[in-house]
């Protein structure tokens, strides 16, 4: 009974074909006025929710470290997990795990990572959130090879055609670190190939750390826990199940009707267990929220709340890192891509208690996500001070001009794809070229659910059509939940690299089918 939400019960299953604007009659469904997707369902037959307990990705250790910098290895290998009691799915894993091995950078310090491709497709690794030079982006076309050579000979990247900077089975990647403290992350970028890459597990952790942050009181070890949620299904033996057009993943990029407008799966993964539990102390945790689902958006509630307080999630960073000041809220939101942070008080519980973490955009298996179990009263010497940090913020008096990018359906050659300003992604179409250091305001237009994510910058939200910004726009941003039919007014400052970069939708089908532009810094 717990399965069903009580939304699932008002609303019936009817709400799952509910139509939103021009979706209709681009011909596919929608799950929802919450989500931009269609759900696909499980074939197997899914567990009871918080059976297993949740885990915390393993922490990667360098294989090298010199004076100033970490060399880290990570092999992209196929592998199997257990999702499921006695079941092996296959999955792609970096170092062969789902999610990836979380690598943990202090600020001022440069990490290396050497990936080694393992996988039967070509691999791109990108750090979301990462300021790093364009060659160490990992850009959509600058692939690294399977190490076996056995695509030596192919030079499809789907229909984008063009190959990049190519590498042959490895490739290092440099990060500088020269960055605020926040909670990134790595995940492949092929281009055309993203979103099924992700999905079968090519995601991971980059936790970059600072003195700043250290020196804060904020609860942390065994009180500091990654949450990385995900929605996947299963096939009947297992196996992750996508409605990839080539399931090779080699040729034709995208997925099948009805799934082009996003693919929703109905398991909810914690870290890669299904809906898990985690037994607390009754103190303060720091909850670093990850939504790495590719299309679903997540509200995210304690239920119940603690007595008494409405509010008992306490924002202290988002995409860019630590906000200036805590602000509680009564729910999160996340779209795909976007970190929020929070300090929950389970002093607020009874020890005995259990609380849920609830996805109130769910219905069904996906309502839930994680159960917290208060196992024992326990000293608490952290505390969320009034001041978290100090965050410079971008005048639109010094903004040197403005654009407008408008996110919507489009025909792509005759199929169903997704544009910007009209147009699909190609790599020698430079949507934006700002000098560098370039104070820029950019007005985003959506039609349905567009999650808009810039590489390179981190941006500050000015406007929410003629509103002031949303209770989660708060500090830097670099991916912006946006609904259907808004607009946004977005400030940020084009420096430290010159060369071409990426920005694009993080809904992961969306992105795969073209909704991607290019900026280049001059
Ligand atoms: Cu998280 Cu361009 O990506
Ligand atoms: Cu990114
Ligand atoms: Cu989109």
């Amino acid at each position: 009974m717990s399965r069903l939400s009580r939304r699932s019960l008002l609303l019936g299953a009817g709400a799952g074909a509910l139509a939103v604007g021009g979706g209709a009659l681009l011909g596919f469904r929608f799950t929802g006025t919450d989500s931009t997707g269609t759900l696909l369902r499980s074939r197997i037959d899914l567990p009871p929710p918080f059976q297993r307990p949740l885990t915390q990705p393993p922490v990667l250790a360098p294989v090298e470290s010199t004076g100033g910098s970490d060399i880290y290895e990570i092999t992209q290998r196929e592998a199997t997990a257990e999702f499921f009691e006695g079941v092996q799915t296959p999955i792609w894993g970096y170092e062969g795990i789902f999610p990836g091995p979380t690598i943990v950078s202090p600020r001022g310090r440069t990490t290396v990572v050497r990936h080694r491709n393992e996988l039967p497709v070509p691999a791109v690794v990108h750090l979301h959130g990462g300021r790093v030079a364009p060659e160490h982006d990992g850009y959509p076309t600058d692939l690294i090879l399977p190490a076996d050579g056995s695509l030596d000979d192919h030079h499809g990247t789907g229909h984008g055609g063009h190959a990049g900077d190519v590498s042959q089975g490895v490739r290092g990647y440099e990060y500088p670190i020269d960055q605020r403290a926040a909670t990134l992350w790595y995940h492949d970028h092929r281009m055309d190939f993203t979103a099924p890459a992700v999905w079968r597990g090519l995601a991971g952790l980059h936790l970059v750390t600072d003195e700043e942050e250290r020196a804060l009181p904020l609860p942390d070890g065994d009180r500091d826990l990654a949450l990385v949620i995900m929605d996947r299904a299963f096939d009947e033996d297992g196996a992750l199940r996508y409605p990839s057009r080539d399931p090779e993943l080699l040729e034709t990029p995208g997925v099948t009707a009805p799934y082009e407008a996003g693919v929703l799966g109905d398991v909810i993964l914690v870290n890669g267990t299904p809906w898990p539990y985690q037994e607390v102390d009754a103190v303060r945790y720091r909850l670093r929220l990850l939504n790495g689902c590719n299309a679903r958006r997540l509200r995210l509630r304690l239920d119940p709340a603690p007595d008494g307080v409405a509010e008992p999630l306490v924002q202290i960073a988002s995409d860019g890192g630590l906000l200036e000041r805590p602000r509680p809220h009564p729910h999160i939101d996340l779209a795909s891509a976007e970190r929020q942070e929070v300090v929950v008080d389970f002093s607020g519980y009874r020890p005995g208690q259990t609380v849920r973490l609830v996805n109130d955009f769910g219905s069904g298996t996906t309502a839930d996500v994680l159960e917290f179990r208060v196992v024992r009263e326990a000293r608490d010497e952290s505390e969320v001070p009034e001041r978290l940090s100090e965050i410079e913020r971008l005048d639109p008096a010094d903004a040197v001009r403005e654009r407008d990018m408008v996110f919507q359906s489009n025909a792509v050659d005759g199929q169903h794809g997704w544009t910007i300003n009209g147009d699909p992604f190609s790599v020698d179409r430079v949507h934006a070229a700002p000098a560098l250091g370039d104070i820029e305001i950019w007005n985003l237009y959506t039609d349905f659910h567009h999650p808009i994510h810039l590489h390179l910058v981190h941006f500050q939200v000015l406007k929410r059509g003629s509103k002031e910004p949303g209770r989660f726009d708060g500090g830097w941003k670099d991916t912006l939940d946006l609904g259907p039919a808004e607009q946004a007014r977005i400030i940020t400052r084009f420096d430290g690299y010159r060369g071409k970069y990426v920005f694009h939708c993080h809904n992961l089908e969306h992105e795969d089918m073209m909704m991607m532009g290019n900026f280049e810094v001059r």
